[in-house]
C-alpha cells in the first residue's frame, strides 16, 4: 500500500512576507510562523513598531528581518519585494494582512478618502503584493497567497461601506487569483476574520465587546490573534497543497448563527 503521511506539514525554511505584521493577527502570525522555523519579512508602517516585532522573534530563537512602508506605496512594494527575496534567497508564503477600521457613512463628510484609503491599503496593495511576488512564488513550487478579508466579505454593517466593499473585493479577488495561478503552482485562499482582540478593536469597550460577543457568537467571546494565526498556518502548509479558492471563516461560527 502506498504511504499516506507523504506530505510536509513543516514550513521550516520557507520564506514568508507578513503585512501589518507590528500587532494583532499579523503579528501574531509573524511569531506562530517564526515558531515552525519559516524566515519571516515583518512588514508594517512604522520602523520602530516592526523592529520590536523582529526582535521579540528573535529572542524566541526565531529568523525575521522588519521593513516600514505603506501598502499603498506603489512602487515600495516592488521594491521591498526584491529587498526580501535578495536577503532571504526567494519567497514562498505572502500574507496579505494589513488593514485599518475605515467606518464612515455613505452620506458622511470624508466617505472618499475613506473609501479611497480602503481599497489602496486592503484590496488594491493585496493584488500588487501578489504580482510583485509572482515570479518568485511560481519558482517555489509550493507557493501561497492568503489574503486577510473579513466577516465583512460575506455580509455589511451598517456605516461600513468603504471596508464591506474592499473585503468582498479580496474576496473576489483571491477566488479570481486561484482560478488563474492554479496551473503555475500557486494557491490563493482567504481568511476572514470575525471578531478578533487587536488593534482595531481595542477601542471598543469590553463590556459591549461582550454584548456583542454573547449574542452573535456561539462561543460568546472575542477570538484572540493566535486563534487566526494557526488557521493561516494551516492554509500555508505544504500539506494544504489541494486547497484553493477558498474563503474561511475564523468567527467562532458567527455566520452560521441564525438565533
Ligand atoms: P491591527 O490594527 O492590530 O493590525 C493591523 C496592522 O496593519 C497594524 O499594525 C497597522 O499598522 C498595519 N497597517 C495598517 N495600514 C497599513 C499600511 N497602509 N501599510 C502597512 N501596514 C499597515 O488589526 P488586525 O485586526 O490584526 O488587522 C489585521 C487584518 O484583519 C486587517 O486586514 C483587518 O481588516 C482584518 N480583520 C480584523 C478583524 C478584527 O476583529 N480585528 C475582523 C476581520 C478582519
Amino acid at each position: 500500500m502506498e504511504p499516506i503521511r507523504k506530505l510536509s506539514r513543516s514550513i521550516r525554511g520557507k520564506v514568508a512576507l507578513i503585512t501589518g505584521a507590528a500587532s494583532g493577527m499579523g503579528r501574531a502570525t509573524a511569531h506562530v510562523f517564526a515558531g515552525e522555523g519559516a524566515k519571516v519579512a515583518v512588514l508594517d508602517l512604522r520602523q520602530e513598531r516592526v523592529d520590536a516585532v523582529v526582535a521579540e522573534i528573535k529572542a524566541e530563537g526565531g529568523e525575521a528581518h522588519g521593513w516600514a512602508l505603506d501598502v499603498a506605496d506603489a512602487e515600495g512594494i516592488i521594491r521591498v519585494v526584491k529587498e526580501i527575496e535578495a536577503r532571504f534567497g526567494g519567497l514562498d508564503i505572502l500574507v496579505n494582512n494589513a488593514g485599518l477600521s475605515t467606518f464612515c457613512g455613505i452620506a458622511e463628510e470624508g466617505y472618499e478618502e475613506s473609501w479611497a484609503r480602503a481599497l489602496d491599503v486592503m484590496l488594491t496593495a493585496h493584488m500588487r503584493f501578489a504580482r510583485a511576488a509572482l515570479p518568485s512564488l511560481k519558482k517555489s513550487g509550493e507557493g501561497r497567497i492568503v489574503n486577510v478579508a473579513s466577516t465583512e466579505g460575506f455580509g455589511a454593517t451598517p456605516g461600513n461601506s468603504t471596508y464591506v466593499a474592499a473585503k468582498h473585493g479580496v474576496i473576489g479577488l483571491t477566488r479570481a487569483l486561484a482560478v488563474e495561478l492554479g496551473r503555475e503552482g500557486v494557491t490563493c485562499n482567504c481568511i476572514c476574520p470575525g471578531p478578533i482582540r487587536t488593534g482595531i478593536t481595542a477601542d471598543i469597550p469590553d463590556e459591549h465587546k461582550e454584548i456583542f460577543a454573547k449574542r452573535r457568537v456561539p462561543l460568546r467571546r472575542y477570538g484572540e490573534p493566535e486563534e487566526v494565526a494557526h488557521v493561516t498556518l494551516s492554509v500555508v502548509l505544504p500539506a494544504s497543497s489541494y486547497l484553493n479558492g477558498v474563503a474561511i471563516p475564523v468567527d467562532g461560527g458567527m455566520l452560521v448563527k441564525n438565533a
